[in-house]
């Protein structure tokens, strides 16, 4: 029960990174609100993993972000912890990429920490010790020439951060924000990055890249925001935490 006393507001937490997150905590014992632009997805996937009923929250929209944090608040009793995760990847290089493409890349992955974090601050300043997670990807290190706009957008995420963290130090003593840097994890996402139709293949493809020899799972990157939602991680902030089985290390 690494998280009891926790309550938690998880983006994107549908399926993927965001869901395995979700039954982590709540397995340690955190309260959590799952929310997703796909409602009826989210709140499928509540039974054992959230006593509340699932929100609609487009990342993107901020009066959705003022709504969610309200609603989430109420259900809770308070937010002490957020885990910014909703994220898209929209593969192309620097010519291919029309602007819309790009526009959405940094609306969905980058603008989207901004509103929510400056929608949470204050619940999350009334509710300390409280920690942000932002959820953005070795990519915002280690660059590929077909993700331009992710790989900006995620660079983004990883300042965004350290900013945030100093502003918190400052103004909202006990709230604490930390990025994490996956590479490839076990979603539906690397298959919209890898070339085959055959999800076996492309996982196996993509594993070689790894030192480790595999992909990330979610529970890899559910362990990582365990600990930073939990006061075990208390004298972190603005740091980044890699996940990325050795590949930044070559
Ligand atoms: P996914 O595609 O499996 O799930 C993403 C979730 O975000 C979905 O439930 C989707 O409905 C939701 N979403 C999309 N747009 C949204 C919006 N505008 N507002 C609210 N929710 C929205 O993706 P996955 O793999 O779980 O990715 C989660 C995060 O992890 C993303 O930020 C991604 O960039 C990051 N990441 C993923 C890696 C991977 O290989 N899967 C590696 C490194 C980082």
């Amino acid at each position: 029960m690494r998280l009891a006393g926790k309550k938690a507001l998880v983006t994107g937490a549908a399926r993927g990174i965001g869901l395995g997150c979700a039954k982590l905590m709540a397995q340690h014992g955190c309260d959590v609100v799952i929310t997703d632009i796909d409602i009826s997805a989210a709140n499928q996937v509540t039974e054992g993993v959230s006593d509340h009923a699932a929100i609609a929250l487009d990342v993107t929209d901020k009066q959705a972000w003022t709504s969610a944090i309200e609603q989430a608040r109420k259900l809770m009793g308070g937010i002490n912890v957020l885990v910014n995760n909703a994220g898209i990847i929209i593969p192309g290089t620097v010519e291919e990429l029309d602007e819309a493409s790009w526009d959405r890349t940094m609306d969905v992955d980058l603008k989207s920490v901004y509103l929510g974090c400056q929608a949470a601050l204050p619940v999350l300043s009334q509710n300390a010790p409280a920690s942000i997670i932002n959820i953005a990807s070795i990519s915002s290190m280690i660059a590929s020439p077909n993700f331009a706009a992710y790989n900006a957008a995620k660079a983004g995420v990883h300042m965004l951060t350290k900013s945030v963290a100093l502003h918190a130090a400052r103004s909202h003593p006990g709230v604490r924000c930390n990025s994490i840097h996956p590479a490839f994890v076990d979603t539906g996402m690397v298959d919209q990055v890898a070339k085959s139709d055959d999800p076996e293949i492309n996982r196996s493809k993509l594993a070689r890249q790894i030192p480790l020899g595999r992909i990330a799972t979610v529970e890899d990157v559910a362990w990582a925001v365990v600990y930073l939602a939990s006061n075990e991680s208390s004298f972190m902030t603005g740091s980044e935490l890699k996940l990325d089985g050795g590949v930044s290390a070559m």
